[in-house]
């Protein structure tokens, strides 16, 4: 579906973005922002989007990479709480010690992308399986990630690689190359995803073009062996 956006807005969306995601310590970052008391460092709009994607693909597993507060992971475990259906499984490089406990969430400790941590995450894959990654938002870390857990996304599940609004698309454009620059590398090599842009439907995204769903025409492009 082609979008209509009336006369300025586009810029009126822009100064909106930058208004909310910069004012962090009234709205994310905000020790009151909390998903059931607990904090979570996303914006509403894409906690919508991500319930709606839940609840249409239902995946079996869900791989976060970044788990800071487990706020995150918290709301996605309630969400699979409603739909009787999920698990999630986070890492982080460092646990906080208070994170929430809940029976959805595994919590893993250690990089992302190191070797020993792909394999453990590897071993608990499922049939349908979702990836979220936010972790750091640094271009060749981001890289290594959707390399690392692409292949792991199910056909019509998706892979969600957060904050590509950095680095000026249109927030922080000081930040350097970030996760936006990493996918305009990456997805060129990658026809086995297409970005979905129904999940920029409330115009505010903290992840433009992040929102990527695995073709189920190409599903055996670059699949695990
Ligand atoms: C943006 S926060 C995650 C927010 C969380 N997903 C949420 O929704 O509330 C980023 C987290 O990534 C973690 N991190 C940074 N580098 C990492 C790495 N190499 N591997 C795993 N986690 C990393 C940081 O410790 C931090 O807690």
């Amino acid at each position: 579906m082609a979008w209509h956006v009336p006369a300025g807005g586009k810029a009126i969306t822009g100064l909106f973005h930058r208004m909310w995601y910069h004012q962090k310590q009234r709205t994310w970052w905000s020790e009151d922002t909390t998903w059931l008391g607990t904090r979570v460092m996303k914006s509403p709009f894409d906690l919508w989007i991500y319930q709606e994607i839940l609840a249409r693909v239902r995946p079996d597993l869900i791989i976060e990479t970044g788990t800071n507060f487990g706020g995150g992971a918290f709301y996605l475990a309630s969400i699979c709480d409603l739909l009787d259906h999920g698990r999630v499984l986070t890492v982080d490089i460092r646990n906080r010690p208070d994170l929430p406990q809940h029976p959805r969430i595994t919590y893993i400790e250690g990089s992302s992308t190191a070797p020993e941590v792909v394999e453990r995450i590897r071993a608990h894959a499922a049939d349908t399986t979702m990836v979220i990654l936010d972790s750091s938002h640094k271009c060749d870390h981001v890289l290594q990630e959707l390399d690392c857990y692409g292949p792991m996304v199910s056909p019509r599940s998706y892979m969600v690689v957060e904050d590509t609004h950095l680095n000026g698309h249109p927030v922080s454009p000081r930040f350097g190359p970030g996760p936006m620059e990493a996918l305009e590398k990456w997805l060129p090599a990658h026809p086995e995803f297409r970005v979905d842009t129904q999940c920029e439907k409330f115009f505010m995204t903290w992840h433009p073009r992040g929102y990527l769903q695995r073709r189920v025409d190409l599903a055996a492009q670059g699949q695990e062996a």
